[in-house]
């Protein structure tokens, strides 16, 4: 049996993959691979374990019927065609919860960063200006006591609704599909439509995974609905905000900042405007990006590969 890594992993699972008897084989090599080029490692593998790989579509899960298993190295799936994969009765699993305080900490981090100026600050002393001169100058705005709107209350919603409640004591609304009586019960948080989770919110934050329906669900005419004074928040994927329409939303003084783990496309353009904004801080998808985080992703993935290799059911099944 034989695997396939199309990134560098850690070592933990290097190291699952050796105990159990499983010979792989990884791609350190950059740049990453493109579609073509995984499909023809993959027709050499039994499984595929997969780190953000484009394009796996009909196609290619046409092309790689053989495969035992595919285990993304996410929790996010889309961009996989999953009735493609069923269809070819291939299992595809991901790595859920393991990742979701860490995600919800960098919701946080962008946060307080935006809120406090922080990156002007940084970018005045680099220019020989330290410090605020008058008491009225580079101010930001409190967290603590203000109302936190969580667009997806699930996993990682969850979390950062109970970092900023035990915290900041923050008001929390949420638009969810569902009903989250858990979060209800414990963070006071209140199911409310979207509007009103625009109109009322001193943070709006976004959870959501991204489908149709989600799609571009953060445009002007959103923006227009929130307070002047509000920041927005996006941590889930790129696609659900409209980036042109959040730009000139900041330019125009319709919000007061934004903070982006994700953005579309992926990578940021270098000359992209919100880059040298004072009131927006980006960063590179690194929701995840902590050593423990990774290595807790990187056991769930080869604990799928390894499942599906046998022909057992995954322990993290995406298909339903
Ligand atoms: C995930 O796991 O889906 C993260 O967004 C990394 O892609």
């Amino acid at each position: 049996m034989k695997v396939f890594i199309n990134k560098v992993i850690p070592a933990v699972g290097y190291q699952m993959l050796e105990e159990a008897g499983v010979d792989y084989t990884v791609w350190k090599e950059r740049p990453i691979l493109d579609r073509g080029q995984a499909i023809q490692f993959c027709k050499g593998h039994d499984a595929f374990i997969s780190a953000g790989q484009a394009g796996l579509d009909a196609d290619f899960f046409h092309q790689c019927r053989h495969l035992k298993v595919v285990a993304l190295h996410s929790v996010g799936f889309d961009g996989v065609d999953i009735a493609a994969a069923t269809e070819q009765g291939i299992p595809v699993g991901n790595t859920p919860n393991v990742l979701n305080k860490a995600t919800a900490e960098t919701a946080l981090l962008l946060m307080l960063t935006v809120a406090r100026r922080a990156l002007y600050h940084h970018k005045k002393i680099k220019k020989g200006n330290w410090g605020i001169s008058q008491p009225t100058e580079g101010l930001g705005i409190d967290l603590a006591g203000k109302t936190l709107g969580i667009v997806g209350l699930g996993r990682i919603g969850t979390e950062l609704a109970a970092m900023c409640t035990q915290s900041w004591n923050m008001k929390i609304l949420y638009h969810n599909r569902n009903t989250n009586p858990e979060a209800e019960q414990a963070f006071g948080a209140k199911k409310v439509s979207l509007d009103t989770l625009l109109a009322q919110s001193d943070v709006v934050s976004v959870h959501t995974a991204l489908t149709d329906e989600t799609k571009g669900m953060f445009g002007m005419e959103q923006f227009k609905k929130m307070k002047p004074t509000a920041l927005f928040v996006n941590t889930s994927r790129g696609a659900v905000h409209k980036e042109d329409e959040l730009i000139a939303a900041l330019q125009k003084g319709i919000l007061w900042g934004a903070g982006l783990d994700v953005t579309n496309p992926e990578p940021m353009s270098p000359e992209n405007p919100l880059l040298d904004m004072d009131n927006a801080v980006i960063f590179p998808h690194i929701g995840s990006a902590t050593q423990e985080t990774r290595e807790a992703m990187t056991r769930c993935a080869v604990e799928n590969t390894l499942a599906g290799l046998k022909g057992e059911k995954l322990p993290y099944p995406v298909n339903p």
